[in-house]
């Protein structure tokens, strides 16, 4: 706990480290997108059954391959804004693959099993959330574009979902989405976490 006098210093050095409009605009998008998809994924009829499905079941069909383009284009523009040297969360940042990078996480780690409690943004390198924040993008990318695949081939081809390739995608694209539940709610969990040791990131990451 900071003492009264030296946490107006740490708020301000906490909102310094905010991320910048973009990113936090992208997350959101990206957030709602997603979340989005996995409710709609609850509900929807496969193409392959649409004959007895009900209304409810093809409306949340067609809602999640609309929200689904959406989210992959969201994706792809946050792959475009990390390849930018003026972007807050370039590649080498969310992927420290680095001897530095490995050196970070090891120190978060060892902090995490000594403390019982994740290193707030000024105690730890960051670098094992931003790992974690790299997976969240390569999951999430990996849902998008395979369901992009699945759209391709019901659509542009001869066969549409009867060609054999749909079934592999699918397969492919529901085990990646079972993923993307677990990545979202350990994420989730993770940074209320933060929240509640007073490190206030999900207010910082969700001002607009
Ligand atoms: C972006 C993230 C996405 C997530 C997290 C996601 C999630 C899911 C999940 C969990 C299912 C399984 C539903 C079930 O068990 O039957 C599913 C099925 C499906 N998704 Fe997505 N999806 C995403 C994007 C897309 C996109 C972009 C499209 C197409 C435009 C799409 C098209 C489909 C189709 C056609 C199915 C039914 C596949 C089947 O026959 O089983 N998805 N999706
Ligand atoms: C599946 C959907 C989500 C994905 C793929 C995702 C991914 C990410 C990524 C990649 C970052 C790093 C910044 C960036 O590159 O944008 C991040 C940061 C963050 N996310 Fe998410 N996120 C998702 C949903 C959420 C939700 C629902 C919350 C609500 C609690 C949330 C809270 C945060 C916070 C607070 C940060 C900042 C972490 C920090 O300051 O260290 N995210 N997320």
């Amino acid at each position: 706990m900071f003492p009264t006098h030296l946490r107006g210093i740490h708020q301000m050095e906490n909102s310094m480290k905010q991320w910048s409009a973009v990113t936090r605009w992208l997350h959101a998008l990206i957030a709602a997108t997603i979340i989005g998809q996995l409710i709609s994924s609850l509900i929807l009829v496969p193409p392959d059954e649409m004959e007895e499905a009900t209304f409810l079941g093809k409306m949340a069909m067609e809602t999640h391959e609309v929200v689904g383009l959406l989210a992959a284009m969201f994706l792809f523009l946050h792959w475009l804004w990390s390849f930018l040297s003026s972007s807050d969360v370039k590649l080498s940042k969310l992927f420290p693959l680095s001897v530095s990078g490995f050196r970070g996480i090891a120190a978060d780690l060892a902090y995490l099993v000594k403390n019982k409690k994740l290193p707030s943004t000024d105690q730890g390198s960051g670098n094992l959330a931003s790992l974690f924040h790299g997976f969240g993008i390569i999951i999430a990318s990996i849902a998008a574009f395979s369901g992009a695949a699945l759209y391709y081939v019901m659509d542009f081809t001869a066969k549409g979902f009867e060609n054999p390739l749909f079934e592999e995608i699918a397969e492919v694209h529901e085990t990646i989405a079972n993923l993307m539940w677990f990545y979202l709610i350990i994420h989730v969990l993770a940074a209320v976490w933060h929240e509640y040791s007073n490190d206030r990131i999900i207010k910082l990451m969700f001002r607009f």
